[in-house]
């Protein structure tokens, strides 16, 4: 049994493979960058003694997660755990925006982590496992300077919420985990640091909580990472929609 990451090459998904590992869990990791996640693999299996197996994927390719899904069915490898980390953001105005970087974004982001998501949920409800996906604070309201990442986000907890409804009863846990800003090469990636409102922490501080609410028997639907996160969040679900996009604008830099 094992416990398949995406993202795994970088960042928090990185840092839940090192952490499952410590617990003991065997591990599929996939990313585009296969060095580097044979290099993390190498040093897991030296140091926590768990299987862990490579296998690399562009999530931006239609084809990839039925791929994945076959490729570790015919690993016979029977999975337990889903962590959905492979994503990513653009830092433009929506008018400025690439066609073909919105569809790679949507595709990584939206709808290969539903596939996924709903590839191994027959196997994760059997072995009573967890579902996480890597959602974000850029989901708990529009956000301009960010606009379709955002939408993406709100899409994630949206969905992994339903999925949460729909398999109460199972023993399964399922969680939406939204980070804020946090340490990584998110950044660099999504072209700006304009928009890392607030503190930003490093990928210990998410994954303490993230594991702090796995711990539970019923850790979601949803957990934001930090209280001046929570409160943000509470701001963006009880406030005016003309009010809090005016804040969310201002605190990403005036778009
Ligand atoms: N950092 C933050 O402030 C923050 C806050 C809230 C939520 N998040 C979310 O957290 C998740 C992880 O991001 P991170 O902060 O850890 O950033 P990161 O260090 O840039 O990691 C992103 C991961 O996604 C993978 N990825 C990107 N495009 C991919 C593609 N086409 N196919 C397969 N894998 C792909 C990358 O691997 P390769 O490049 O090797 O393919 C990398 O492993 C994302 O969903 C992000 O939206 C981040």
């Amino acid at each position: 049994m094992a416990v398949v990451i995406t993202g795994a090459s970088s960042g928090i998904g990185a840092g839940f493979a090192r952490r499952f590992a410590e617990r003991g869990h065997d591990l599929v990791l996939t990313a585009r960058r296969a060095e580097r996640l044979e290099a993390l693999a190498t040093d897991l299996r030296a140091t926590r003694g768990v299987d862990v197996t490579v296998i690399p994927a562009d999530l931006t390719d239609p084809a990839a997660p039925a791929a994945l899904a076959a490729a570790v069915a015919e690993r016979g490898i029977r999975v337990t755990g889903l962590v959905n980390s492979a994503g990513f953001g653009t830092a433009a105005r929506f008018a400025d925006e690439d066609d073909a970087r919105i569809a790679a974004e949507l595709q990584v982001n939206v709808v290969a982590l539903t596939l996924l998501s709903r590839v191994f949920l027959p196997q994760l409800i059997e072995t009573r496992g967890v579902l996480v996906n890597i959602s974000s604070t850029a989901g708990h309201q529009p956000l301009p300077g960010l606009a379709v990442y955002g939408a993406s986000k709100t899409y994630v907890t949206t969905l992994t919420e339903a999925i949460w409804q729909e398999t109460r009863s199972t023993g399964l846990r399922v969680l939406a985990l939204c980070p804020g800003p946090t340490e990584t090469e998110f950044f660099e990636v999504a072209g700006s640091e304009t928009f890392k409102v607030g503190r930003s922490v490093g990928v210990d501080v998410v994954l303490d909580e993230a594991f702090a609410a796995l711990d539970r028997r019923d850790p979601g639907p949803v957990h934001t990472v930090g209280a001046g996160n929570r409160a943000q969040g509470l701001f963006g679900r009880i406030s005016p929609r003309r009010l809090r996009l005016w804040v969310a604008a201002r605190a990403v830099g005036g778009h």
